[in-house]
């Protein structure tokens, strides 16, 4: 059977997050109903895998089987290569619970700074997955790389956008027209993946 998603199918998104939902509604050009998992009463599962498409798998797998239907889940990230990958899948956890990424960020900064490197080469990635409730699934990848930046600038985005400018660029995610960021995201490039993929 080939996996093949018809425009106006219902989809569960997995996560609790009502801004994530309707970001995943525009990036599907509204093509889907979308149905948030928090707001079907959904639990949330651990995050137990040590990828970004594992994590993604889980998250779809697990709304997929307790709603009976089709689920999309997403994991993402900041990875820096100095740090061997990290914040890595542990991106959001370094905000500490109060989701303060003024904090986090600076943790990354002391982290480089005790390596003594002075690479700063980094990437956002982005996995997003798509189950089936009787058990197939797809997942795929989107990556953009760039270097970090202290002190951040500009506040125009969210999470590590101000440490963070892209290959190509000179403005940090945090200052560059959202418009800008999206184009060419780590997540706009896992969409257009997943759009080739399923669509
Ligand atoms: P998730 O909700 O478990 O996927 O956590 C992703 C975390 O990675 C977020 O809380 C952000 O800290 C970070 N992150 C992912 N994408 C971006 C981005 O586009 N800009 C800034 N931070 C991001």
């Amino acid at each position: 059977m080939p996996l093949i998603l018809e425009p106006g199918t219902t989809l569960v998104a997995a996560t609790h997050n009502p801004g994530k939902a309707k970001e995943l509604v525009a990036l599907l050009d509204g093509r889907f109903e979308i149905l948030a998992a928090g707001s079907l009463g959904l639990p949330e599962p651990d995050e137990t895998e040590s990828t970004f498409t594992g994590n993604a798998l889980l998250k779809a797998r697990h709304a997929a089987q307790l709603s009976g239907r089709i689920a999309l889940a997403d994991d993402s990230g900041l990875s820096v290569a100095a740090l061997d990958g990290a914040p890595g899948i542990f991106s959001a956890r370094w905000a500490g619970p109060t989701k303060d990424f003024a904090q986090a960020m600076a943790k990354v900064e002391a982290r480089l700074i005790e390596t003594g490197s002075d690479d700063r080469s980094a990437w956002f990635t982005s996995a997003l997955a798509v189950a089936w409730p009787d058990g197939p699934a797809v997942v795929v990848e989107g990556r953009v790389d760039g270097r970090l930046v202290f002190p951040g600038r500009g506040d125009r985005g969210f999470g590590y956008d101000p440490i963070f400018v892209p290959d190509g660029h000179g403005q940090t995610f945090g200052e560059m027209d959202p418009v800008h960021k999206d184009a060419m995201s780590h997540r706009a490039r896992a969409f257009a993946l997943l759009k080739a993929a399923l669509f």
